[in-house]
């Protein structure tokens, strides 16, 4: 499924989100990269999904509490989308057109990949009804964590009892990693893929140097008002 976009012009900033499977290592490596930016002089805004705000937080816990077993695929949906939309409006927006750097733990991949497909609600469908919610923006660059399910599941043997979502059988997450697999594939300007098992250094290795590409791409195109997209369409 293709989830690309134009940015919107009074977006000044860049956008990364991260994606991947509990226990992938993305916490300790948005907080480098976060060091790392910040180290040039940039402003970061780091947050995440759901939550980011004191109402997506509540959100946050009703979803996620494991008293409610009965929530209905589509009130979870909507849960997830309602979040965001005030996530949206209330911290991404206007950090973006403030020209800061937005890390977003999870973004709407997670309830295409979730609940569209994991949830069997349908990818379109469930992309359509966050479309409102985050204002028809997407994030320039997604890192996805690639870490097999077997091997999540390993890694966070041993740590804090399971969530409501974590409780799922191993077919609703396999269905999960295929999703992201192929969002991947369809959305190669927007995707980087990460390969989970290699060692943290390497990691941010990688995630540095595809933030500064992009970093170095919006200086260019600051600098050049005529190069930006809005003004090339007139231009043509
Ligand atoms: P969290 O403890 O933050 O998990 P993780 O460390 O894996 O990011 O819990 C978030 C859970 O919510 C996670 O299992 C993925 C799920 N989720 C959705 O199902 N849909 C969504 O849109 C989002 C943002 C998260």
């Amino acid at each position: 499924m293709k989830i690309e976009h134009l940015r919107k012009p009074e977006d000044k900033g860049l956008f990364i989100s991260l994606e991947g499977m509990d226990g992938a290592g993305k916490t300790t490596q948005m907080l480098q990269l976060k060091r790392h930016l910040e180290g040039q002089g940039l402003t970061v805004c780091m947050t995440r999904e759901p939550g980011g705000t004191p109402i997506s937080e509540k959100i946050r816990d009703l979803i996620l509490s494991p008293e409610y077993g009965e929530m209905h695929p589509w009130t979870e949906a909507l849960l997830y989308a309602a979040a965001r939309a005030q996530h949206m409006a209330e911290v991404i927006a206007p950090a973006l057109e403030r020209d800061e750097v937005v890390l977003c733990d999870r973004f709407v991949d997670s309830s295409v990949a979730y609940q569209g497909a994991g949830r069997n609600l349908g990818m379109d469908e469930v992309y359509r009804i966050n479309q409102r919610a985050i204002q028809y923006r997407l994030p320039d660059l997604t890192f996805w964590f690639d870490l097999t399910p077997e091997e999540s599941f390993r890694r966070k043997s041993g740590r804090d009892p399971e969530d409501r979502l974590e409780q799922q059988d191993t077919t609703f997450y396999e269905t999960i990693y295929q999703t992201y697999r192929q969002l991947a594939v369809d959305n190669p300007n927007r995707y980087v893929v990460v390969d989970a098992r290699k060692t943290i250094p390497w990691i941010q290795k990688l995630l540095r140097c595809e933030t500064d590409k992009r970093i170095h791409q919006l200086t260019h195109l600051h600098e050049n008002p005529l190069n930006h997209p809005s003004n090339k369409q007139e231009e043509e």
